[in-house]
C-alpha cells in the first residue's frame, strides 16, 4: 500500500478495514487514496430520506418534488417521470436496478448459491468497469495475464493508462484450450506472491469458452494458487455471457466458482446488458467482488472506494439509460426476444462452423478454436493479416479487423446469416491469391 502524503483520513480509514484482507493487500497507490467523500453526495443522500421539510442540498432545479424538464425531452421519453428522464442517479448506480441486476447474477449462476457477494455497482459500460479495476488495482510494476490474442482495449488500458504489463498467455495449442500454458503463466506470477489475471470468455477475439471440464481445471489451478500462499485477482470480463452454441461448454461465470474458492482469492465480475441485453450504447455494465475471506465491513469499504474513483471521474452514469434498462428487463416481453436474438447469433455461427470444419485443410488459414459470443478468428500461414484485411476491404468491400500481424477476426454477429457463406468463401480465396503472389 501506498505511503503517498495525500492519503485523507476517510481513506485511511478504509484502508485500515481492508488491510487484513486480501483486497487491503492488492490495491495500487491510487486504490490506496480512493474513499467517498461525506460531501455533497453522501449528505444530499442523507437529506433524502429525513429532509422532510425541504431538501436544499442536490444542484438541481427541482419544482414540487419534480425536477425541471423541457417538454422537447419530455415528449421524447413519454415512459419515463422527469425524475427518470433528467435527475441525478445516484453514484454508484440506481439501487432498484443493481438489486435487479445482482438478482439476475444468482438466477444466472446457480454454482453462487451460499456465497457472500457485494452488491452490484454500476458504472458506465464494461469498459469503465475495467478502467476502474486498472485504477484500484494495477500499479506501473503490476503485470495482468490475459489470454492471447485479446481485445486491443485490454492493453490500452493496463498498459497504456495505468503502465502496468498486460501479459498474455497462450490459448491455444493443437487446436484445444491450453490448460497447461495457462497454469504455467500462473504459477510463473505466483512466485511474485501476487497473481493479477483478467478471464475473458467467451473470449474477444477468438470466441472461445472453456469446456466445463477446461473451467473445473482453471479454478483448480486458480485455488491451488492460492493454497500455495499468492494472493490472487480474478478479473471475469463476462461481456459476452450466455452467447454459448455448443453442448459441453461451462454455461456458468468463473466468478461463480472463485467468489467463495479461497480466502487469498479476490473475484470480480464485469458484466453488463451491453451485449447481453443488446444495449450496445446505453453505456452500463456492473462491477461485482467476491471473496471468501471478505466480511460485509470490509466489502462497504472496497464498495466506498470504488464508489470514490466513480465520483472523481465521470460523478455518475447517465440516468435515462438506467430508468429505460429497469423498465426493459422487467417487460414480459423481453426474455422470449434475447431468446430468438440468441437463436439468430446461434444460427450464424452453424453457417460458419460448417464452413470452416469443411476448408480445414486449407493450408494458408486457420480457425482458431470458436464456441460462443460474436466473433471468431483465423490465423493468417504465410500472409500478413492486414494485407488480407486490405484486399478483403478495397477489393471486395467486405470490412474484418486484423488484430494482430498473423489473426484476422470476423465478427459473424454483424453479418447477415444468408450473406456469411459469400464472406468466407471469400476471405478464404482471397488469402489463396496473397499467398500465391
Ligand atoms: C471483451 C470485452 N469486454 C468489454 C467490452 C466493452 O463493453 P462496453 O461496450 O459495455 O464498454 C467489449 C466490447 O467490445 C469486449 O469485447
Amino acid at each position: 500500500m501506498s505511503n503517498s502524503q495525500h492519503i485523507h483520513p476517510l481513506a485511511q480509514e478504509l484502508n485500515t478495514i481492508l488491510a487484513p484482507c486480501i483486497a487491503g493487500r492488492l490495491l495500487s497507490e491510487l486504490g490506496s487514496r480512493l474513499y467517498f467523500p461525506k460531501g455533497i453526495i453522501a449528505q444530499s443522500a442523507e437529506a433524502k430520506k429525513y429532509g422532510k421539510t425541504a431538501n436544499a442540498t442536490i444542484g438541481m432545479a427541482v419544482n414540487h418534488g419534480q425536477p425541471l424538464i423541457l417538454s422537447a425531452l419530455q415528449d421524447q421519453l413519454p415512459s419515463l417521470s422527469p425524475g427518470e428522464a433528467v435527475g441525478y442517479a445516484p453514484t454508484a448506480g440506481n439501487p432498484e436496478l443493481c438489486q435487479v441486476w445482482l438478482d439476475s447474477i444468482y438466477e444466472k449462476n446457480p454454482s453462487l448459491k451460499g456465497s457472500q457477494i457485494t452488491m452490484p455497482i454500476l458504472v458506465p459500460g464494461l469498459t469503465a468497469g475495467l478502467f476502474y479495476l486498472a485504477d484500484m488495482f494495477l500499479d506501473d510494476d503490476s503485470v495482468l495475464l490475459t489470454g492471447a490474442p485479446a481485445w486491443d482495449n485490454y492493453v490500452l488500458i493496463a498498459e497504456t493508462r495505468r503502465n502496468a504489463t498486460l501479459k498474455g498467455f497462450s490459448m491455444f495449442k493443437d487446436g484445444k484450450f491450453d490448460i497447461s500454458g495457462f497454469g504455467e503463466a500462473v504459477r510463473e506470477q505466483a512466485k511474485t506472491g501476487t497473481v493479477r489475471m483478467l478471464l475473458n470468455f467467451p473470449q474477444n477475439p477468438s470466441g472461445y469458452t472453456p469446456t466445463k471440464t477446461e473451467a473445473a481445471e482453471i479454478v483448480k489451478i486458480i485455488t491451488e494458487t492460492a493454497e500455495d500462499g499468492a494472493d490472487v485477482l480474478v478479473w471475469c470480463d463476462d461481456a459476452y455471457f450466455d452467447l454459448d452454441y455448443e453442448n459441453d461448454i461451462e454455461p456458468q461465470s468463473l466468478f461463480a466458482y472463485l467468489a467463495n474458492a479461497h480466502e487469498r482469492v479476490l473475484a470480480v465480475k464485469i458484466d453488463g446488458p451491453t451485449k447481453e441485453d443488446y444495449v450496445w450504447g446505453l453505456r452500463t455494465g456492473f462491477l461485482t467482488f467476491g471473496s471468501k475471506g471478505m466480511n460485509k465491513e470490509q466489502y462497504d469499504a472496497l464498495i466506498k472506494k470504488f464508489t470514490g474513483a466513480i465520483r472523481c471521474s465521470v460523478s455518475c452514469t447517465a440516468t435515462p439509460s438506467q430508468s429505460l434498462l429497469l423498465k426493459t428487463i422487467s417487460d414480459s416481453r423481453t426474455e422470449q426476444e434475447k431468446k430468438a436474438f440468441k437463436e439468430l447469433l446461434k444460427e450464424r455461427y452453424q453457417v460458419v462452423r460448417k464452413f470452416i470444419d469443411s476448408h480445414k485443410d486449407s493450408t494458408v488459414l486457420e480457425a482458431l478454436p470458436f464456441n460462443s459470443g460474436y466473433f471468431m478468428s483465423i490465423k493468417c500461414k504465410g500472409i500478413a493479416a492486414e494485407e488480407l484485411r486490405q484486399k478483403l476491404l478495397h477489393e471486395h468491400g467486405i470490412g474484418t479487423v486484423s488484430i494482430d500481424e498473423r489473426h484476422l477476426r470476423v465478427a459473424f454477429s454483424s453479418v447477415d446469416t444468408e450473406k456469411i457463406e459469400m464472406v468466407y468463401n471469400t476471405i478464404f480465396s482471397t488469402a489463396e491469391e496473397l499467398r500465391k503472389k
